[in-house]
């Protein structure tokens, strides 16, 4: 079955899906994205990811291409025509199509709307859960406002590059002090040895991730102690587990840093109880 996406209206094959070279998302990544995953058959966090897409819009003041509740079913209508049961939904809308110039239109331009769907692999995500990934450590060198969900990932892409290039799964990404702000594409979090969950307190410095905020609210129920500060490598390194979290990976257990090993190298109780907790909330267990 073809994939089918949605541009700016139309519902088409991914193979003839295209947007206009003057795009100001394709010229200057002047735009934002969400990205929601499918399990199951059903859209996780739906509501939470148009809350934070409603921030990011507005802190950019890009309009919405329609009316909220329009787009919701525009969503949901891209995850029904790829009948997909397990994958991820993405959602670009950018300030629009007008001659390059860095200002911002002075006619008020239609933004422009992007939505895909892509199947994934349980399989395949399952066997990373359970073996655990490896990570790196690279200089945070993005913008000082990732807190708003921009299309401009340049930063991010080369630190997953360098990952990759030195056959790790990921990289960890580290403030002017040392510190990780959070991962290229995740939040970042470690148990200390008193059992209790550390991740960085939210700011312009970290994405507010829904999956993040999600594991919050749920372990309010429970007994165990957030504690939201900023952690260095080296405490990374000796914490009793590492995991990070985001929509296309729920709750992904860290097992080795800059090439050393944490804990037994085996991925922790914790973060597999915290997976289970996820899946169990959006129904998914
Ligand atoms: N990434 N931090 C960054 C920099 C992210 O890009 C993401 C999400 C997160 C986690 O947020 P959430 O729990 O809402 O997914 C944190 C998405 C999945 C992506 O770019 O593919």
């Amino acid at each position: 079955m073809p994939r089918i996406a949605y541009v700016n209206g139309q519902y088409l094959p991914l193979s003839e899906s295209a947007v206009h070279v003057e795009d100001r998302g394709y010229q200057f990544a002047d735009g934002v994205y969400e990205v929601w995953s499918v399990a199951r058959g059903k859209l996780a966090d739906f509501d939470l990811h148009f809350e934070r897409l409603r921030m990011s819009l507005g802190e950019l003041q890009i309009a919405w291409p329609m009316s909220e509740r329009a787009l919701a079913a525009v969503v949901r209508e891209v995850h029904r025509r790829n009948k997909m049961s397990n994958g991820l939904i993405y959602l670009q809308i950018s300030r629009g199509v007008a001659p390059r110039d860095h200002a911002f239109p002075k006619d008020p331009v239609r933004p422009s709307i992007v939505i895909t769907a892509r199947p994934t692999s349980r399989k395949a995500i399952d066997a990373r859960v359970g073996a655990g990934i490896a990570v790196i450590s690279t200089p945070d060198e993005r913008w000082h406002r990732v807190d708003i969900k921009s299309i401009s990932l340049l930063p991010n892409v080369l630190a997953m590059q360098k990952a990759r290039d030195a056959g790790a799964h990921d990289a960890w990404l580290l403030d002017e002090a040392g510190f990780v702000t959070e991962g290229t594409r995740s939040n970042a979090w470690i148990v200390d040895q008193d059992g209790n969950l550390v991740t960085r307190k939210l700011g312009h410095d970290v994405l507010p991730g829904i999956t993040r905020g999600v594991l919050f609210q749920l372990l309010g129920k429970e007994k165990r102690k957030i504690i939201e500060r900023a952690f260095t490598i080296a405490e990374a390194q000796a914490a009793r587990e590492t995991f990070m979290t985001s929509a296309s990976s729920w709750v992904q257990p860290v097992v080795e840093i800059d090439g050393q090993v944490i804990g037994n190298g085996q991925p922790g109780s914790i973060a597999r109880g915290l997976r289970e907790l996820y899946m169990k909330h959006n129904h998914i267990l």
